[in-house]
């Protein structure tokens, strides 16, 4: 494909020279005159491990130049790949001011182009920014189309990143052109992720927060390790042994509040037993304080939903157990009837004809005011309720008398409960 890389910047050069060596023809362009003049030299204009060979061979073999003008560079092009900075603002906001202008740089071009476009945001952008700037700027392009390709290369790294890629994102409503830029990476043999626009901008936030937890994880793991004399690098490799549920997909998908009788009570002892050793640790301490505050996500949620009688599926903390102990549910319906919402709990394992021992204890005497509001049978809670609430997963049996019904629900399993609460 013809290709136009605006903004030769360490994510934009590093594209434009890795695209050229995978066979494109590909136009930098960018305002500073001495990037350019480095390109056309076969040199690499910043410092970047192996990027100026790749320069230098494909400046040499003609598939790579670069120009000062985006009206050269958009000459005759399939795909331009926005690759200009976003810096922070002094509040923490994205600037977007080279966004903007190269954006309408591109605008002011459409009416010359000889061929359909597809305009490929790769600087990282806030969810909503191509439909709320860029989409906007280009309204009388009916020529150009926009998607979003989010980068994710390693400055240090970069080149051995953009060949051996960790994941490829593209989104966008207009499936031939997210397919079009898909088809740039086609020769790196990775399958690429389509998405929605929105999500394509999300994931590039989503990956770097998700980095920046994990070190600050184990950093704070290793500082509590080394202050008790424990080896930190032992624990977590240890830790990363555990491909199941450590290092995997498990635990990594949006829902309800995590209880039991386990997560609270350790994360608890941890961050007491830090605080008396004077170790810091926010983000160990603030994984109870963020749960209480999906917890109460969720309670709004359902407080929103005009008064009606309630039926709530599932009491234990999650499924397939009748484990009650600091079960965000009980949590919730205690909020629920504090308001006087009128409730009834169903929890397939909680059955006051069946439970015995210290959970029946535990509901009689501790919880008597939710005992009171359990029914025996799904049935029960189907034909009593004008409104469900999902607050445990269900088998797929249940799920489907759950949709058979007919009745408004609200999953805070199997979505945020700010999404569940659209869901309605
Ligand atoms: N650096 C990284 O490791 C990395 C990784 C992934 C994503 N990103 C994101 O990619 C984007 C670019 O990052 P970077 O580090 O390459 O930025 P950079 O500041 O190194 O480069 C941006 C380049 O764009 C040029 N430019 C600005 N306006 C222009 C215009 N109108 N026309 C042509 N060129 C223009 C600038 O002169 C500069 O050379 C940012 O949104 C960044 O957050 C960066």
């Amino acid at each position: 494909m013809n290709v136009a890389v605006l903004g030769l910047g360490y994510v934009g050069c590093v594209s434009a020279a890795c695209l050229a060596d995978l066979g494109h023809r590909v136009t930098g362009a960018d305002r500073d005159e001495h990037k350019i003049r480095s390109v056309l030299d076969g040199r690499a204009p910043f410092y970047e491990p192996g990027l100026e060979d790749v320069v230098r061979r494909n400046v040499a073999s003609g598939r790579l130049t670069a120009t000062t003008s985006t009206a050269e560079a958009l000459r005759d092009c399939d795909v331009a790949l926005v690759c200009v900075g976003t810096p922070s603002e002094k509040n923490g906001n994205l600037g977007l001011d080279q966004l903007r202008r190269a954006v309408s740089d591109i605008a002011a071009v459409a009416p010359q182009l000889t061929r359909p476009l597809v305009v490929a945001i790769r600087s990282t952008v806030f969810p909503g920014t191509c439909e709320e700037v860029v989409l906007p700027a280009l309204r009388d392009a009916s020529n150009i189309t926009v998607v979003s390709n989010p980068e994710f290369l390693r400055e240090g790294i970069a080149v051995k990143d953009f060949v051996e890629p960790s994941l490829v994102v593209v989104g966008g409503q207009d499936r031939a052109a997210v397919e079009k830029v898909a088809g740039l990476y086609t020769p790196l043999g990775i399958k690429p992720c389509l998405v929605s626009l929105r999500t394509a901008e999300m994931i590039k936030y989503a990956c770097n927060a998700f980095h920046a937890v994990k070190i600050s994880f184990a950093n704070e793991i290793g500082a509590l390790a080394a202050r008790l004399d424990v080896n930190a690098a032992e624990v977590m490799s240890t830790l990363c042994e555990d491909v199941k549920l450590n290092v995997s997909k498990a635990y990594l998908k949006p829902g309800f509040a995590f209880g039991g009788s386990c997560l609270p009570k350790d994360l608890r002892a941890l961050v007491y037993r830090a605080q008396r050793l004077d170790i810091d640790l926010p983000l160990l301490e603030s994984a109870l304080p963020s749960n209480q505050a999906h917890l109460r996500r969720a309670i709004d949620a359902i407080l929103d939903v005009p008064p009606c009688r309630i039926g709530i599926i599932g009491l234990a903390f999650k499924e397939n157990t009748d484990d009650l102990r600091e079960s965000p549910v009980v949590t919730l319906l205690e909020h629920l009837i504090g308001k006087g919402r009128d409730i009834r709990v169903f929890d397939p394992h909680i059955r006051l004809d069946e439970i015995y021992g210290t959970n029946r204890s535990f509901v009689v005497n501790m919880i008597p005011h939710i005992g009171k509001l359990l029914q025996n049978s799904i049935d029960g809670v189907l034909g009593w309720a004008e409104y469900l609430v999902i607050a445990q997963l269900q088998t797929p049996e249940t799920m489907e008398r759950i949709r058979a019904s007919g009745l408004p629900v609200m999953d805070l399993v199997t979505a945020s409960p700010a999404a569940a609460a659209s869901l309605v």
